[in-house]
């Protein structure tokens, strides 16, 4: 045969596949979910989330030193506090969960970088990201109490602030508060394309987050939006967000590259609880090979655009990325 084009000379051997592979991954691009709750003592398995726990504030450093052992530099955190409230005010507390939680990591690790999830669904007693009025969320009245909490966040050491609420023009009012207490060097990761998606069930039920009632779909994406996404992060960026996020990601494949491709800024994708329960639990049941399934996802997802990825699976991964799979 007269085939000039043999586009598998370059499949022959491992050597020459590594050799020509378009995608490549780093531990530095990972972040890892770490969930702390303020009533517990020790470690606690989460049932929703397989493989993933909660910590006591006394054992947050257990979950940080897994990381630091798995070449994990990057943590995202989550809390679960002792008291709820209609505001969420154990959310900016001084005492509150998540400032615990820097201090204690800090105390130990200060180079273990932390970034925190702002938003006040877990703090609030009816569930939904922000302050009601009625059962509507107020969103200029939300804007407040997120710009408090991440600036406590902040004073109590946090790296990055990371606001997951969407509330239109958290951004603006996070940096303005961060700004004014001399915080001008701290960046703002902001969750910008987040869609009202079923993908985060696990997450509710291991954050405590659920909404009492109704959904989330007032202040959320729609999932059959795709350029709205780009006018999000559009408006994000030019409120000062740092950092643009996408959520979740294996179903919004093509927004990571929409939103990769228009902006010049560094963007994240968040592998959600769902898409992390999911493979889990299909193999589990013997379905699929867990490994080359969570390597394959973490690719498509790198390969569609994404600059750094929070999943559940990032210990797996980095060693998964030393390896070369
Ligand atoms: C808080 C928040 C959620 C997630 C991250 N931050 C839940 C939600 O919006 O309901 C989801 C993360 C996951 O599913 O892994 N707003
Ligand atoms: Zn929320």
């Amino acid at each position: 045969m007269e085939l000039i084009q043999r586009p598998r000379r370059l499949r022959g051997s491992d050597a020459v596949r590594r050799l020509c592979r378009e995608t490549r991954m780093s531990p530095d691009s990972l972040i890892y979910p770490i969930f702390v709750d303020e009533t517990l003592q020790g470690v606690r398995p989460i049932e929703a989330l397989p493989g993933q726990n909660h910590y006591g504030l006394d054992s947050v450093y257990l979950a940080v030193e897994e990381c630091l052992a798995a070449g994990v530099n990057h943590c995202i955190l989550f809390g679960l506090p002792a008291t709820k409230d209609p505001v969420g005010s154990s959310a900016w507390a001084e005492d509150g969960v998540v400032q615990q939680a820097i201090r204690a990591i800090k105390a130990k690790y200060p180079d273990f970088y932390v970034i925190t999830d702002v938003c006040m669904c877990e703090y609030t007693d009816h569930g939904h990201c922000g302050i009601l009025n009625g059962h509507e969320v107020d969103n200029d009245k939300t804007l407040e109490v997120l710009a408090k909490t991440a600036l406590s966040h902040v004073q109590a050491g946090a790296d990055m602030v990371a606001p997951s609420d969407m509330m239109d023009g958290r951004v603006a009012a996070i940096r303005a508060a961060l700004d004014e207490h001399g915080y001008t060097g701290t960046p703002i990761m902001a969750y910008s394309a987040k869609y009202a998606s079923a993908f985060y069930g696990p997450f509710r039920s291991a954050a405590g987050s659920a909404p009492s009632f109704g959904d989330r779909k007032g202040y959320q994406m729609d999932p059959h939006n795709g350029r709205e996404a780009l006018k999000e992060c559009a408006l994000d960026i030019e409120e000062g967000a740092d950092i643009i996020m996408v959520k979740p990601a294996l179903s919004y494949l093509d927004v990571i590259r929409a939103c990769s491709e228009a902006y010049d800024v560094p963007m994240c994708a968040y592998q959600v609880s769902g898409e992390y329960a999911m493979i889990k639990a299909t193999a589990a049941a013997g379905l699929i090979d867990e490994y080359r399934i969570l390597c394959e996802s973490a690719v498509s997802i790198f390969r569609a655009g994404a600059n750094m990825l929070i999943t559940y699976y990032a210990k797996e991964l980095a060693e998964a990325i030393r390896k070369g799979d």
